[in-house]
């Protein structure tokens, strides 16, 4: 009966705004009213920000009691208002469950990009200010605690299997965390995994120093006596694949390793049937701004974000994964498809992310 009737609400929400939800029709004017708003995002305030490393920012946040929780491994999108225009990161919580129920923060350690264009911004974010936070997404999560399992971060790659291992009450069977850094100096969150090693004793922690130790020995030693295990990678995308293939080469089943991939990665383009990867049929789009079009031949491959983009339009977006609405603009005609779904749009006029959205067919879209 529940699925009837939001069955029926949403054919109404079509009906209505072409939108599948009201909320999305009244965005521009809920914008208007409420700057700042953001359907499916949550409010978080900064209570406290930490160097882990030189290059490692540790936020602490006190979040809005609405935000559902996480799943220890899962990661969130954090947007931050800059000069009035929202932009978004996706960072992994690096904190563990007990900080969450007990007092409702959550921690992220942020690796800070000083060529970045958002990560520089989160060192100049005063205690109290108010950011955006979505929902906790992925499925990176420790999955069978029972079974003995080996854990290999690299970098960064540290902050969600932190969180796993910090939120872990209950230990059954023997953990193993080699860790991969340029020395301790560079190691985050290294204090804590040191204290549960301590206190612990079916945990052990390794520090492979990158600087001294080939990483051809990393993978031999994870390779050795890899039987039976459960494996959590995360870290640089080459490191991951190559510690993937050398355990698969050693007998580890891929059903037994699972790794973090999260953001745009994520939002590859679909291929429909009897769509070719790489097909160049020709698709233009006509942008409309402030009265003055603009046509392009488009990438039909590529997001409409990043067409408009490379003919040198610079169209409203924050995070570029379909989570801030930032990049929300009207199609007047033509037909998209959602790249994360592949549900196509309609034919007619309607609002579109242009993130998340591939040309289909010739379009009109106003910026
Ligand atoms: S840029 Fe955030 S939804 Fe498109």
């Amino acid at each position: 009966m529940d699925q009837l009737l939001l069955r029926l609400w949403r054919s109404f929400c079509l009906m209505l705004g072409n939108q599948p939800t009201l909320r999305l029709y009244f965005l521009p004017l809920l914008q208007r009213c409420w700057p700042g708003y953001m359907p499916h995002l949550y409010r978080a305030t900064l209570l406290d920000k930490q160097w882990q490393t030189d290059d490692m920012l540790q936020l602490t946040l006190q979040v809005s009691g609405r935000w559902p929780g996480f799943v220890p491994g899962q990661h969130i999108v954090l947007s931050i208002n800059h000069n009035g225009r929202y932009l978004s990161r996706t960072f992994s919580i690096c904190s563990s469950l007990k900080l969450w129920h007990s007092q409702r923060h959550i921690q992220l350690c942020c690796k800070v990009n000083a060529q970045g264009g958002v990560t520089p911004l989160l060192q100049q974010l005063q205690t109290g200010t108010m950011l955006s936070i979505s929902k906790a997404q992925g499925d990176f999560y420790w999955q069978q605690p029972a079974n003995a399992a080996v854990f290999i971060a690299a970098g960064s790659g540290i902050t969600p299997i932190a969180a796993m291992l910090l939120s872990q009450r209950h230990w059954l069977a023997p953990v193993t965390l080699y860790y991969r850094c340029r020395g301790e100096e560079n190691a985050a969150l290294l204090s804590a995994l040191q204290q549960l090693a301590t206190k612990q004793p079916l945990f052990s922690l390794q520090l492979s120093d990158s600087r001294i130790e080939p990483a051809a020995h990393l993978q031999a030693e994870c390779c050795a006596n890899a039987n039976a295990k459960q494996f959590y990678l995360c870290g640089p995308a080459a490191f991951m694949q190559h510690m993937r293939a050398a355990l698969i080469s050693s007998g580890v089943s891929a059903a037994h390793i699972k790794q973090e991939q999260f953001g745009l990665a994520l939002l590859m383009p679909v291929i429909t049937p009897g769509q070719q990867a790489g097909s160049t049929e020709p698709l233009t789009a006509r942008f409309i701004r402030a009265g003055t079009a603009t046509e392009i031949t488009l990438n039909n491959q590529q997001s409409l974000l990043q067409n408009a983009e490379q003919h040198g339009l610079s169209p409203r977006f924050g995070c570029r994964m379909g989570v801030c609405f930032q990049c929300v603009c009207d199609k007047v005609s033509g037909q998209v498809r959602d790249i994360r779904s592949g549900v196509l749009s309609g034919h007619g006029s309607e609002q579109i992310q242009l993130c998340v959205s591939q040309p289909v067919t010739e379009l009109v879209i106003k910026l």
